[in-house]
C-alpha cells in the first residue's frame, strides 16, 4: 500500500541512498558519532516539514515558489523520513549503551528521547490517506502535536549537552530557530485572531 506510486518508491531509495553514504561519511570522516549525524539528519527533516506552513503565514509572497511547493506537496514522506532518522538514532544510542528496552527505568532515563519517538510515530503512523478519513476532524488535532516536538527537542538536546559534538551547534540553531518562527506565526495568529481580522484563509496552526 505505502508503496503504491513511483513517489514512494523514489522516496524510499533517496531514503536509503542518504543513510548510506552519511552513515559511511560520518564513520570515516566525522568526529561525531553516526547516531548523531542522524539525529541532525532528523531535525533537518523535521525543519522541511515546517517549511511551507511559516512561508504561507511569514512571507505569503514566495508561497508559490516551487521549492515550498515542493516541500508541501511531498511533507508526509519527508516527516516519515524524520521519523526513520530519529528511530535510527534512538536504537544506535539504546545497542551502543545495551539499554534494557524491558526496565520502566530506561524510559525514565531518556524520557525525552522517548516522548519524541512515540510523538514521531504517532504523526507517521497517521499520516496515510486511510487515517485522514477515519480520524476525521481528530486528524488535524493529532497532526497539531508536530508543533510540541521543538521545546522537547530542546529540552533533549541541552539534557546531553554533556557531550557535545559538531552536530550540537547545528541541531541546537535549528531548534532555536524553528521556535523563533512557530512563536511568531502564533503570535501573529492571536493578533489577528484579537483584532478581528477577517481573512479567507484557514486557522493558522490548521495550515498544511
Ligand atoms: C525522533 C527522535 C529523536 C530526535 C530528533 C533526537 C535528536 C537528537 C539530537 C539533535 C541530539 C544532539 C546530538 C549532538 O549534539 O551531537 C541527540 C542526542 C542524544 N539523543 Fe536523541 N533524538 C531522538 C530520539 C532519541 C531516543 C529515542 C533516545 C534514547 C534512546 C535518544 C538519546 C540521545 C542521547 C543519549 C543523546 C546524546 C548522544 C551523545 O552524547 O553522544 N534520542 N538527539
Amino acid at each position: 500500500m505505502i508503496f503504491r506510486n513511483k513517489v514512494s518508491i523514489n522516496f524510499l531509495m533517496a531514503f536509503v541512498l542518504i543513510f548510506l553514504v552519511v552513515s559511511l561519511i560520518a564513520s570515516r570522516w566525522s568526529s561525531a558519532p553516526v547516531g548523531n549525524v542522524l539525529a541532525l539528519l532528523s531535525v533537518i527533516s523535521y525543519v522541511l516539514t515546517l517549511i511551507p506552513g511559516c512561508v504561507k503565514t511569514l512571507v505569503p509572497k514566495i508561497k508559490r515558489h516551487p521549492l515550498v511547493v515542493w516541500l508541501s506537496r511531498h511533507r508526509r514522506y519527508i516527516g516519515v523520513a524524520s521519523f526513520c532518522f530519529g528511530a535510527q538514532h534512538g536504537g544506535i544510542i539504546v545497542a551502543q549503551r545495551s539499554l534494557d528496552m524491558l526496565d520502566m527505568h530506561t524510559y525514565r532515563q531518556y524520557l525525552h528521547g522517548s516522548i519524541l519517538l512515540g510523538i514521531f510515530a504517532l504523526l507517521t503512523m497517521t499520516s496515510n490517506d486511510r487515517c485522514v478519513r477515519w480520524l476525521k476532524k481528530k486528524w488535524k488535532k493529532v497532526q497539531q502535536l508536530t508543533y510540541v516536538i521543538p521545546g522537547i527537542l530542546f529540552w533533549h538536546v541541552a539534557d546531553n549537552m554533556n557531550t557535545q559534538t559538531w552536530v550540537t551547534p547545528i541541531a541546537g540553531g535549528l531548534i532555536c530557530f524553528v521556535i523563533g518562527t512557530l512563536g511568531t506565526r502564533l503570535w501573529i495568529a492571536v493578533i489577528h485572531n484579537q483584532w478581528g481580522h477577517k481573512t479567507k484563509e484557514k486557522p493558522l496552526l490548521e495550515q498544511k
